[in-house]
């Protein structure tokens, strides 16, 4: 038997590339290649990469040079950069990291087999084009290996929104939908090796439109329905939104399928009319307080999540106290709030930059505000029953940790739970990232 050769990926930004790091080492398993926890002993490092911010890509060259020294000791050491910054600047670093010997862009993973083969050949690979066949369907066939009870499902990808700060339209591309029915399966198949909650991932997961069982466009709603049918699936998550593609009925599927868990991500960006304009959003700040009026109509207590990005070019202080005021009023579970990076080749990169000590003031300001909204929220759990999703031992001995329908961090003292388990709980304290609680 030969010696299975190790993979050693690290993931950078969303949760769309660790479904995808989970596919790029099933599709290396059929190379003979095992995943290992450390970059020391492996045979091939890939790092799947994030183009969002600027930091992201200065971090990825950053840890490219930590392993020159990995490269010197065992030349049989392949090192590959795959996500958005492979896709952004495949050739880029190339060049300047002449020790990479494949980079692959987001729409070519299947392709990953050919090119490490290439790679032991002595020769480089590098793969960024926007291929016309469905990587999801040649990444298909892969080992039956048994899952925790979560998993992340891509159901859509790239965007056509085209936010003035963004990358992601270039980067991932045009919008493009799975067809329900695939997607279906491949939940059927998550089920089958251990998986009881599901999160739908897509850049713009709730454009969604796949083809549907009759070949016609399908909807996000529509497609929870179906998952909603899918025995032993207990929890439908979905992330990340567009508050101008939350239609009636993915609003009233919050009231009324109860595997929907009650949280949502709708990232708004910004408080100020006059900066969603210049961002190129297409929805006010009043249009989308109402929307979140219509979901709480629907499903009182969802907790609300989102995105904010303040020192966006030309915003001024009483922009920002727009988004302040925006946050006062909906009253985030989460948010998460970012200093405005600018992207090269994106429209906002051309314009006036707000002074970089204004941007980190207001940051401060607007993350003191979310933490104080999100403790509030945290402490208010105390006394409630939850649902809660186990996944994994806790920080102490004899601790199981899960999720509360809410996303909450809870944890438990109990040996009767096991990973896996649903259960209620009543939660009993709150502390900064988590939630004790005790079985009812
Ligand atoms: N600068 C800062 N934040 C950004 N985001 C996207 N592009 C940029 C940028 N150029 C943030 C947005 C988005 C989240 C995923 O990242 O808030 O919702
Ligand atoms: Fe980027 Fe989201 Fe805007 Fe699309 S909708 S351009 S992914 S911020």
């Amino acid at each position: 038997m030969t010696t299975p050769k190790k993979l050693f990926i690290k993931t950078y930004g969303c949760q769309m590339n660790v479904y995808d790091s989970e596919r790029m080492a099933e599709a290396l398993g059929g190379q003979g290649y095992v995943e290992t926890k450390t970059p020391d002993d492996a045979d091939m490092i890939l790092l799947n990469t994030c183009h969002i911010r600027e930091k992201a890509a200065e971090k990825v060259y950053s840890e490219l040079g930590r392993f020159k020294g990995l490269k010197a000791e065992n030349p049989d050491l392949k090192i590959g950069v795959a996500g958005c910054v492979a896709q952004a600047e495949g050739q880029e670093i190339m060049r300047r990291q002449p020790m990479v010997d494949l980079v692959v862009g987001p729409q070519s993973y299947h392709r990953l087999p050919e090119m490490e083969a290439k790679t032991r050949a002595g020769e480089k690979a590098l793969e960024t084009d926007f291929p016309e066949e469905d990587k999801f369907e040649r990444l298909k066939n892969r080992p039956k290996a048994q899952r925790g009870p979560t998993a992340f499902l891509t159901v859509q990808e790239g965007c056509d929104k085209f936010c003035a700060f963004c990358v992601v339209p270039y980067t991932r591309g045009a919008e493009v939908s799975r067809p329900a029915a695939r997607i279906v399966d491949e939940a059927r198949d998550l089920v089958e090796r251990g998986v009881r909650e599901i999160t739908l991932l897509g850049q713009n997961v709730n454009a969604y439109h796949g083809a549907g069982p009759d070949g016609s466009d399908y909807t996000l709603a529509k497609l929870i329905w179906d998952l909603d049918k899918v025995d032993g699936l207990e929890r439908i998550r979905f992330t990340t939104s567009h508050p101008n593609d939350m239609t009636d009925e993915l609003i009233e599927a919050h009231g009324t399928c109860s595997k929907l868990m009650p949280y949502l991500h709708l990232p708004v960006q910004s408080g100020s009319d006059r900066i969603l304009k210049r961002m190129n959003r297409s929805h006010t700040a009043e249009s989308y307080l109402r929307l979140i009026e219509r979901i709480r109509e629907a499903r009182p207590d969802i907790l609300m999540s989102g995105d904010f990005i303040v020192g966006f070019p030309e915003e001024s202080d009483a922009d920002f106290q727009d988004t302040l005021d925006l946050v006062e009023e909906v009253n985030y579970g989460y948010a998460y709030s970012f200093k405005y990076s600018t992207r090269p080749g994106t429209p906002a990169a051309e314009r006036a930059q707000v002074d970089p000590a204004v941007a980190d003031d207001r940051l401060q300001r607007l993350q003191a505000l979310i933490t104080r909204q999100q403790r509030a929220i945290q402490d208010g759990m105390v006394g409630r029953t939850v649902s809660v999703l186990f996944e994994k031992p806790g920080r102490l001995p004899g601790q199981m940790g899960g999720k509360s329908e809410y996303l909450h961090a809870v944890h438990v003292a109990d040996a009767r739970v096991e990973r896996g388990d649903i259960a209620k709980v009543r939660i009993i304290g709150a502390e900064s990232n988590s939630l004790a609680g005790e079985l009812l």
